[in-house]
């Protein structure tokens, strides 16, 4: 089955966190931001934890740019808990696609459906990460797709071979505690991890954040 090409972004302190312990979590300047709207603006679909919808409560459109079309917004929430009233629901600038599992409560399923949210149902416990990218693929048209986090989905997506290409913008800050850019259970040497190969680093136009970008060289090349 074939898979879209999948790019994470984000931005992160300089101890790797991309949210503090309180859940703040602005860290781009107006050219960081500029640049992601511009990746949001070349892409089919974004793809969001639900705990960054929960937290930051997004539009996930590409506001800042001239776009053609707004992307789809995926939001992957194994339990349905983004509440109703999420932006992501409420504004319909975009089609909006909730991925669910068979644990889901159906009434919030039923009640997302009622307000225009498409909802899939895919996987008993954790959703399949591997077949909602091919069914977006498939179903959707979907070739590339945009991962703006957070940490446990960012994981979830490298841990399964999913990704293909990473942008990370490095601020100038530090939280010393928070969400890490990838968390999750780990791997305990570099062998097990994904091999990345850098594209390029270049410096912000505000001259205080290093923007990197890696791209992940173990895909197979039938995946695309
Ligand atoms: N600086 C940045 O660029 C940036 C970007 C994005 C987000 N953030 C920050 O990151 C924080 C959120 O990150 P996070 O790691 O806590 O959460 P997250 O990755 O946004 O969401 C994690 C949740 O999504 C659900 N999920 C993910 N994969 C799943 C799967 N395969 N099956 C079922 N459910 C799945 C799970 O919900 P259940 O636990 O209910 O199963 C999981 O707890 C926020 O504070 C946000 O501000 C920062």
């Amino acid at each position: 089955m074939t898979k879209p090409y999948v790019i994470i972004v984000s931005a992160a302190t300089i101890d790797g966190r991309i949210a503090s312990k309180t859940g703040y979590s602005r860290l781009s300047c107006p050219f960081d931001l500029r640049r992601l709207h511009e990746v949001r603006a070349s892409v089919d679909a974004i793809i969001v934890g639900a705990n960054t919808i929960i937290n930051d409560d997004p539009s996930l459109t590409p506001r800042y740019v001239k776009a053609n079309k707004n992307p789809i917004r995926v939001v992957i929430d194994g339990r349905l808990r983004i509440p109703l009233t999420a932006r992501i629901v409420v504004n319909k600038e975009a089609p909006t696609i909730i991925v669910t599992t068979e644990s889901a409560p159906i009434d919030k399923v039923m009640a997302l459906k009622n307000n225009g949210v498409d909802v899939w149902i895919i996987g008993k416990d954790r959703v399949n990460l591997r077949e909602t990218l091919e069914r977006l693929y498939e179903e959707k048209g979907v070739r590339r797709v945009l991962v703006e986090g957070g940490g446990h989905l960012n994981w979830e997506l490298i841990k399964e071979g999913l990704v293909d290409e990473i942008r990370l913008t490095i601020s100038p800050y530090v939280f010393g505690a928070g969400t890490s850019f990838i968390e999750g259970e780990g791997y305990p040497t570099t062998i097990e991890g994904p091999k990345l190969r850098l594209k390029s680093a270049n410096i912000c136009e505000c001259g205080q954040e290093v923007i990197l970008n890696y791209v992940i060289e173990n895909r197979s090349l039938q995946d695309h």
